[in-house]
């Protein structure tokens, strides 16, 4: 039986108006002092970190989602690299779509467009990572040392928003490390709810520290892209990882068999 798609009121059980997302992205981004913040991204080699980015009520409805959302997670375990559950798109879609909204917001997309001064576009439709929830939810969750690998023809933007963060884990990251005129410069953060780091994946190497007992963590991801064009044999390789290593190969091959369905 076909589920059915459900508003934010009804996964969470409340009946919590739902933010409007622009509104609510302007009334901090309007805010900041945003030249500097645009330097720092410059400096640190197109990375940012803000302890505190979204407004309360946006925060707190991602904290009813993710809640929400939790009989819907992927688990997937990737020997020595990767132990950890996510939410695709496609879920998101039917059961939160808040943040479909907050990924597609004309002031977030334009606030990051100053940040990076690169032309920023959402990521195409059967990107699974477009946007997703990852949940760390037992001891040893983590993602290993990686770049954001962008296999579009442009460069491939990481936002990620803590969400919930009942845990010990660090994103751990190293600057510079592909910029031969700079040595490595080492960092590591602690997400708190609301808070946000954005970068360009191929020059942020990064990772998640495993989790300890009894704790949990839930962020949530945005990809952005330059160009939304993919060659064929990348887009294999990148269907094939997002198969094994994230969101299962139901999930990311019922994507491909409809496009390839409605191109015949
Ligand atoms: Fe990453």
């Amino acid at each position: 039986m076909e589920s059915v798609a459900l508003d934010n009121s009804q996964v969470t059980g409340s009946q919590r108006a739902t933010p409007d997302a622009d509104r609510a992205v302007a009334s901090r981004t309007h805010g900041f002092d945003n030249a500097r913040l645009r330097k720092d991204f410059a400096d640190q080699g197109a990375f940012l970190y803000l302890d505190d980015f979204l407004a309360p009520e946006v925060t707190a409805q991602l904290v009813a989602s993710a809640r929400g959302l939790l009989d819907e997670v992927n688990r997937n375990y990737l020997p020595g690299h990767k132990q950890g559950g996510s939410v695709s798109r496609h879920t998101i879609d039917r059961l939160a779509p808040f943040i479909a909204e907050l990924y597609r917001s004309k002031e977030l997309i334009g606030w990051l467009e100053q940040l990076s001064g690169d032309q920023l576009m959402v990521s195409p439709a059967d990107d699974p990572h477009a946007y997703a929830l990852y949940y760390y939810t037992r001891p040893g969750d983590h993602i290993g040392w990686h770049y954001d690998t962008s296999y579009y023809d442009g460069r491939r933007y990481t936002l990620l928003l803590g969400v919930i963060d009942e845990s010990t884990c660090r994103l751990d990251y190293e600057l510079h490390t592909r910029d031969d005129s700079k040595p490595d410069l080492p960092g590591s953060v602690q997400i708190p709810p609301g808070g946000l780091v954005f970068f360009d994946g191929d020059k942020l190497r990064h990772r998640i520290s495993p989790m300890g007992e009894n704790e949990m963590r839930v962020s949530l991801t945005f990809e952005y892209v330059t160009d939304s064009n993919m060659r064929p044999w990348k887009r294999f390789i990148s269907n094939m990882k997002d198969a094994i290593a994230y969101f299962g190969f139901r999930q990311v091959f019922r994507q491909l068999m409809r496009r390839s369905g409605d191109a015949a």
